[in-house]
């Protein structure tokens, strides 16, 4: 397997590089990231010297980039996880989510159709796989009640939702279509260590830490389904392996808490007072309520989440203390000065290729 992981530098590809790298069935594996402000290299600190491992800066939304680099490596299986993940700034600019999410997405999976056609028929073809990483939200809100299944209608509020259901229709009908080998997951709201602070749990452990108010949208009522990280990045290697072709799979944590009541249990946990909560101007169009349903994939794989979410949350708080200086530097933007230090210097790292590339 020469494993394709996109966006491998940000927050669920890193956690997940750490996780699938001493896989035996993997002969190498490409981290393909373009370092935007959510990238950083420091996150895979530990790996990045491993012989099966592989960074390459490239941009998604070069297509011959792409195109050489899957050609390079003779990838033979995808995990996409590279995208523009924050809804706040796809409000406040959604262009890039277009140029990325959409535009990005259907480059790498034209990119890995061709790959795949060059393969002759047989058992090379027959491995190929592409996963396409995708989330509950383009499903839209949910009232009180009922959660979505795989067949609920796709109806995204945000422009990072619409940009994201965009994605997952362009790979869809690459099935349909042309047969191609394609999975698709949507998972619910993420949380654990290396999560940059612009998302609300990292955000609210990082003012807590500084004694600073944390803004709660709205009246935090708003409801998310949170699943520690590890048990996305376990449920998306079993997919990978097991999972079936043209299918899509919900992934949840079976943990849905106000955001309020989120935001008080980080209080409580770094012994601050309850007055930091700063209700703030709520976000545009803000989906009230997220929830999957997750009987397929456990029926099919007996995946079931496995992380308590006090223990979760706990240790997440935890990490975020011990890495004050990770935390410091990416809200300072020393991290993207990272990239120069540690991988410019090492041009021998990355033989045969222009140190253009690399910038
Ligand atoms: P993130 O923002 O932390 O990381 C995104 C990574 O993609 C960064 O390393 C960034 O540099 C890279 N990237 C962005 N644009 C790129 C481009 N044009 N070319 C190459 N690389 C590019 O995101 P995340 O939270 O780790 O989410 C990863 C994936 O999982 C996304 O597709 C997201 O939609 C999906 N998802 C996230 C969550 C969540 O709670 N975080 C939940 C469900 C699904
Ligand atoms: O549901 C999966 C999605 O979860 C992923 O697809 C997205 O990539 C990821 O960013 C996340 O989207 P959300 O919008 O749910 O996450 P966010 O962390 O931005 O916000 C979580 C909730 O907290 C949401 O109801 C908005 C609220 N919030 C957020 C911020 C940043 C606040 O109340 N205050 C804040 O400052």
């Amino acid at each position: 397997m020469n494993l394709l992981v996109t966006g491998g530098a940000g927050f669920i590809g890193s956690n997940l590089i750490h996780h699938i790298i001493e896989r035996p069935e993997i002969t190498r594996l490409v981290n393909l990231d373009c370092l935007t402000y959510a990238g950083h290299l420091i996150n895979l600190e530990k790996i990045s010297s491993h012989p099966k491992y592989v960074f390459e800066k490239v941009d998604l939304r070069d297509k011959q980039a792409v195109w050489e680099t899957l050609q390079r490596h003779a990838i033979t299986h995808v995990m996409h996880l590279a995208a523009e993940s924050h809804v706040d700034r796809s409000i406040t600019g959604p262009g890039d989510f277009v140029h990325t999410n959409v535009v990005g997405t259907f480059n790498l999976l034209e990119g890995c159709r061709a790959l795949w056609l060059q393969q002759p028929t047989g058992t090379a073809r027959q491995s190929t796989r592409f996963h396409h990483i995708s989330t509950d939200e383009v499903y839209g809100s949910l009232g009180a009640q009922g959660k979505f299944t795989e067949s609920s209608p796709l109806d995204p509020t945000s422009p990072y939702a619409a940009s994201k259901a965009a994605s997952d229709l362009f790979v869809l009908s690459a099935v349909k279509t042309h047969g191609f080998p394609a999975i698709v997951t949507r998972c619910t709201n993420n949380y654990g260590p290396f999560q940059f602070p612009e998302k609300f749990v990292p955000l609210m452990i990082a003012q807590a830490l500084a004694g600073l108010p944390l803004p709660v949208y709205g009246d935090g009522r708003n409801v998310r389904d949170w699943i520690h990280v590890q048990d996305h990045c376990l449920a998306i290697d079993l997919i990978l392996r097991k999972g079936k072709e043209g299918e899509v799979y919900n992934i949840g944590g079976e943990c849905e808490l106000e955001n309020i009541t989120v935001a008080r249990k980080i209080l409580s946990a770094l012994r601050q007072p309850e007055t930091l909560l700063k209700f703030v101007t709520d976000r545009l169009a803000h989906d009230r309520r997220y929830a999957l349903d997750c009987s397929k994939l456990k029926a099919a794989l007996g995946w079931s989440p496995a992380w308590d979410f006090e223990r979760g949350l706990q240790e997440t708080i935890q990490w975020y203390q011990a890495n004050t200086s990770w935390l410091e530097e990416v809200r300072s933007g020393e991290y993207q000065r990272y990239f120069e230090r540690h991988y410019l210097r090492r041009e021998e790292t990355f033989a045969g290729k222009s140190p253009a590339r690399l910038e």
